[in-house]
């Protein structure tokens, strides 16, 4: 069988349980696998592009067919570059089905030999996203079982400050109500 080398973009502000997940089951079917960080300039992300590398890359070592980038521009011209004959992305729920169907379609219209496979994370992480991650650590409540140790560790150092001003405030709002 043909050696396949896969990419998996994204935007891993942070990674979390479900990316962890998928690059493991990834690493199972791809010969190599390419954990693509997007440098996205419209977006202001959380973590830097150099943090989320860190992360992942620390994240991923165990598997020697893994390997961590970053990239801008088309998907599809990145896969070239990187010789990648497949895109993997994850389906989590239903609601996930037609914005990757678009995208999907989109890369193939503009890349016909370049294919994307859908895989499904374990179900336990089927509603864990990056975005709800970051919501919920904003707000003060613990993040353990959504995101490795490490993230969890670095969204404490990270978000520290605000935590404590956040918890500063709350006695006296409890003295007013
Ligand atoms: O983790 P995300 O934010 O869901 O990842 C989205 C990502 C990075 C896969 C998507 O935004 C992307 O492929 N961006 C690169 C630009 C591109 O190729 N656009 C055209 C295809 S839709």
């Amino acid at each position: 069988m043909k050696k396949i080398t896969a990419i998996y973009p994204g935007s891993f502000d942070p990674p979390t349980n479900g990316h962890l997940d998928l690059i493991a089951r990834g690493s199972k079917i791809f010969a190599n696998l390419i954990v693509a960080i997007l440098r996205n300039p419209e977006k202001a992300p959380l973590f830097s592009l150099e943090e989320r590398r860190r992360m992942l890359e620390t994240l991923t070592e165990s598997f020697k067919n893994v390997r961590v980038d970053t990239f801008d521009g088309l998907t599809v011209q990145y896969a070239a570059e990187v010789k990648a004959n497949a895109v993997l992305r994850g389906i989590r729920a239903i609601s996930d089905y037609e914005y990757e169907l678009q995208m999907a379609l989109m890369n193939r219209k503009l890349q016909p030999d370049l294919e994307t496979v859908f895989m499904m994370p374990a179900e336990q992480f089927s509603y864990i996203s990056s975005k709800l991650v970051r919501e919920v650590v904003q707000l003060g409540a613990p993040v353990k079982d959504l995101v490795p140790e490490l993230v969890e560790q670095r969204l404490r150092e990270k978000l520290d400050p605000a935590i404590k001003l956040q918890n500063a405030r709350q006695p006296k709002a409890r003295k007013q109500a």
